[in-house]
């Protein structure tokens, strides 16, 4: 694909035309940064969700998993800090009247630094061929170490201004970097401001009695106020999780980037609960473990790293996140934070109730320490989707769009085809349809040349097309094509189950943690 904005296009686009993602009230002409997620997409959706579900809650026995309310009595996001320091820094261009995070404006301009250094790689490895050395280049090529310089010298900067909320220096780092607003090319800014991220809304039935209410912009929260009730009736010792999946919302303002940052997104967080003075080793353990789960589905190694947080969030003592290569570059994608006793600490003073543990090992009671790990479901989805499709050329000189999305997480595991529409092979492929689908879901095709719904399922992802011919009659065989290697083989029926099931198994692909 010819460039990175070219490649996320094809990337939105494919969403739409394959039935993964749609623009919410698109026949009202969309409402900014909120998605729906179609056939293929609820689906791909899901299963990322029970992989991490699995991964997260079922294989380890001490972290179970809960399904807390959206709503939740106002107190919280008082007691969470999130009425008071949940806000991003905004500057308007005065030309344009367009608002913009201004960390964004900050971080953008260095991302089009990055893309030197990307391209200076990319000069080289053409130059050298299989002699280049990828990471010596990076560590000694002076133009590459002047560009790497100059992002750590600007990034060092805003996340001491940020930090110290010295939103005037953040200014000033803007207009000494001469950023112009991407709209009117000006630089006539206002002085950058802070402004709350949550939604608001009202419960009740009158005007007079009903209530101010925000829509969770975490999950977080919901597992901190159940926090004891969990322990005492699942008789938790610590150190133990707490897991939930969950939509939450955000006022973003700068939502872009299609499923990256959404203003109605969902969340799979764990809060795990350890004793004070064991959280370095636990957030260790959690970097580690986390980085683990992503590599599992094979999206290469070279695209994940870590960013450590200069600016820490009012709750942390320290964060990472661990960043993915999208196709607009580096971001993050799950965020690491050891978020001390701070949350049961102010959930305890604002509702006046004791959210203590008590250690019979050390016969004390004491306010547990939390390492919190959280990924937005919606940008791993686009990890996997944006990673998956590719152009590739064949043997022949053709191309073919495919989508080679993890056979665990893929939509449709195998599309069953009859070779004609008649000869009774329909009859047989729908039998296996009726066969497979108690464990897989499957899909009927038959619709066009053979060739053709190759193609199709192709470019949806599915990992097995199953093609049932005058052949089958005799001998109870079919051919199983696979969609990577496109290679094509004469199994019995009644080996299908087994094939598939080796592929697409979530414990084969676990195991690879
Ligand atoms: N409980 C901690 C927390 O919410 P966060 O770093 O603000 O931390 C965690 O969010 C993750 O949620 C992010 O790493 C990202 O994957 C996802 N996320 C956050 N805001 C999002 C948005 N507006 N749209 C989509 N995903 C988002």
């Amino acid at each position: 694909m010819a460039n990175n904005d070219d490649q996320f296009k094809k990337v939105i686009s494919h969403a739409k035309e394959y039935g993964y993602v749609f623009q919410s009230s698109e026949i009202y002409d969309g409402l900014s940064a909120v998605y729906d997620y179609a056939q293929n997409g609820a689906e791909l959706k899901k299963n990322i969700r029970d992989y991490w579900w699995k991964a997260m809650v079922q294989m380890n026995d001490n972290i179970v998993g809960i399904d807390a309310a959206i709503f939740m009595h106002p107190t919280t996001w008082k007691a969470s800090g999130h009425v008071d320091a949940f806000s991003d820094p905004l500057i308007d261009n005065k030309d344009s009247k367009k608002r913009y995070r201004a960390d964004v404006l900050v971080e953008d301009y260095c991302a089009k630094i990055e893309a030197k250094i990307d391209k200076e790689v990319a000069k080289a490895e053409k130059r050298f061929g299989d002699a280049f050395n990828k990471q010596e280049f990076i560590s000694t090529n002076p133009r590459v170490l002047g560009y790497q310089e100059k992002i750590d010298t600007i990034l060092k900067r805003l996340g001491k201004s940020l930090e110290a909320e010295d939103l005037a220096d953040v200014k000033a780092l803007i207009e000494e970097l001469e950023i112009a607003c991407p709209l009117s090319g000006s630089r006539n800014w206002t002085d950058v401001k802070q402004f709350n991220l949550m939604f608001g809304t009202k419960l009740g039935a009158s005007a007079e009695t009903a209530m101010d209410l925000y829509l969770r912009p975490e999950t977080a929260q919901g597992i901190f106020v159940n926090f004891l009730n969990v322990q005492k009736t699942g008789r938790m010792k610590i150190p133990f999780g707490i897991a939930q999946t969950g939509k939450a919302f955000r006022n973003e303002i700068v939502a872009r980037q299609f499923i990256f940052r959404m203003r109605e997104f969902e969340q799979m967080e764990m809060q795990f609960f350890i004793k004070p003075g064991t959280q370095k080793e636990w957030f260790d353990y959690w970097k580690e473990t986390r980085l683990k789960w992503h590599k599992s589905l094979g999206l290469g190694e070279d695209n994940y790293r870590f960013h450590d947080h200069e600016k820490l969030a009012h709750y942390a003592d320290a964060a990472t996140d661990i960043e993915f290569k999208f196709p607009f570059g580096f971001k993050e994608l799950e965020g690491i934070h050891s978020r001390t006793d701070f949350d049961l600490k102010q959930h305890e003073e604002f509702s006046g109730k004791k959210l203590q543990y008590f250690d019979h090992e050390d016969n004390a009671s004491y306010t547990p320490y939390v390492l919190e790990t959280s990924i937005g479901l919606d940008r791993m989805f686009l990890a996997v989707f944006s990673n998956a499709l590719m152009d590739e050329t064949l043997e022949d000189g053709s191309v073919r769009t495919v989508l080679k999305l993890p056979a665990v997480l893929a939509p449709v595991k195998a599309a069953v085809f009859p070779l004609v529409k008649k000869d009774g092979l329909p009859e047989i492929a729908k039998q296996i349809i009726e066969d497979l689908k108690w464990d897989f879901n499957v899909f009927y095709d038959e619709k066009d040349a053979v060739g053709k719904r190759y193609r199709r399922q192709d470019a949806n992802g599915t990992p097995f097309c199953i093609t049932v011919d005058h052949e089958t009659i005799e001998t109870n065989t079919v051919t199983i094509r696979h969609r990577d290697t496109m290679e094509q083989k004469r199994v019995a029926i009644s080996e299908l189950k087994d094939i598939i099931k080796k592929e697409v198994d979530v414990k084969e692909w676990l195991m690879k943690m």
